[in-house]
């Protein structure tokens, strides 16, 4: 049996830099045709010129012959200037803007310490029509981590999305039945992307015989209650919802540590481990709506040509890619996925 799709794109994904670049890029490029670049590198993303740059370093490290198409984001702070973003967005350098609370996650240092701070960049945003993609939890230490996203919708979402109704919204990697009721009732400028981990994995995960590194992302995954909500909504074809892998690679040595580093390494069988999911569900008819239709839909991008093809066959997940302190530990290493990704 084959499925073959419209050519996907990935709507949230790390790509890092560097060595990392080189070596992470070619299994996105594999699968997908264009992905929206997280800026939070080290230094951030801030500037158009940057992401230019960050664009041209992503090229060089494609496999060649690949046609794979960065989409550049820009890193907001509380010193982030509405003209400065507007300018980026009209001479094609970014986008979309990527709203970090400050320490929330990764080389968030730099984020946005108070959403009142970027309020003029939000109404230039808003009229210009440029995605706000969101990080949607709240920083606050007294906050317990797995009630971060449904506060932060009651006390910086809700009340943002009051004062600039018509601004694009990505709720990036949704991962509770809030975040899910939150996106249904907001308007059409409201979308949400939704990773592999978030579909598959519950709490329990990060604790199954042992304190389980490789489970751990931010936002952390939460009980089995919200991740059927959040699979319900993205199997379900509402076009609010869509594919956004969060790909967020570290190495062994920094995950595996006193002070483990969040993100799953999810783009070498990225389809893979989504079409499980549609199929578990009974709805493989609806993955090209999620992987393929819906993101560009919302972004007003062109639909891809071309196809992609996975065959129902075993694929193996590796047990680790690479060696000693560089290597990475894929998502679901050395389970088997019922589908193979072909080309
Ligand atoms: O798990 C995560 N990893 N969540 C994020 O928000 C950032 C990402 C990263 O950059 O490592
Ligand atoms: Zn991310």
């Amino acid at each position: 049996m084959q499925l073959t799709i419209r050519r996907p794109d990935d709507w949230h994904l790390h790509l890092r830099d560097g060595a990392m670049l080189e070596r992470v890029a070619p299994y996105t490029a594999r699968q997908f045709k264009r992905a929206i670049i997280m800026p939070n590198l080290s230094p951030p993303v801030t500037t158009a010129q940057a992401a230019r740059d960050y664009k041209s370093r992503i090229m060089a490290a494609l496999p060649e012959g690949s046609d794979f198409e960065p989409l550049m984001t820009a890193y907001l702070t509380d010193e982030t200037l509405p003209e400065q973003i507007a300018t980026g967005h009209a001479d094609g350098s970014w986008v979309a803007a990527k709203l970090y609370p400050a320490g929330a996650t990764t080389n968030s240092a730099l984020g946005v310490t108070d959403i009142a701070n970027i309020r003029a960049v939000l109404a230039e945003m808003e009229k210009i029509g440029m995605v706000l993609c969101v990080h949607g939890e709240v920083t606050d230490p007294a906050i317990d981590v797995f009630d971060r996203e449904a506060v932060f919708i009651d006390k910086v979402l809700i009340p943002t999305l009051a004062d600039f109704p018509g601004l694009k919204v990505v709720f990036e990697h949704i991962t509770t039945k809030d975040g899910v009721d939150f996106v249904m009732a907001a308007g059409e400028n409201v979308a949400a992307t939704v990773t592999p981990q978030h579909l598959m994995l519950n709490r329990n995960a990060l604790f199954e015989s042992g304190l389980r590194p490789h489970a751990y992302c931010l936002p952390v995954v939460k009980r089995e209650e919200h991740r059927l909500a959040v699979r319900e909504a993205a199997t379900s074809g509402n076009p609010k919802f869509f594919l956004g892998t969060d790909s967020a690679p570290h190495p062994m040595s920094g995950k595996v540590s006193d002070c483990g580093c969040a993100g799953i390494f999810n783009a070498p069988y990225a389809l893979e481990a989504y079409a499980q999911v549609f199929e578990e569900e009974g709805v493989l008819d609806r993955l090209e709506g999620f992987a393929s239709e819906h993101g560009p839909a919302f972004y007003d991008l062109p639909l891809n040509e071309g196809t992609v093809t996975l065959s129902r066959a075993p694929t193996l997940v590796e047990d680790v890619i690479g060696e000693g302190a560089d290597a990475l530990t894929p998502f679901l290493a050395g389970q088997t996925l019922g589908w193979h990704f072909t080309e």
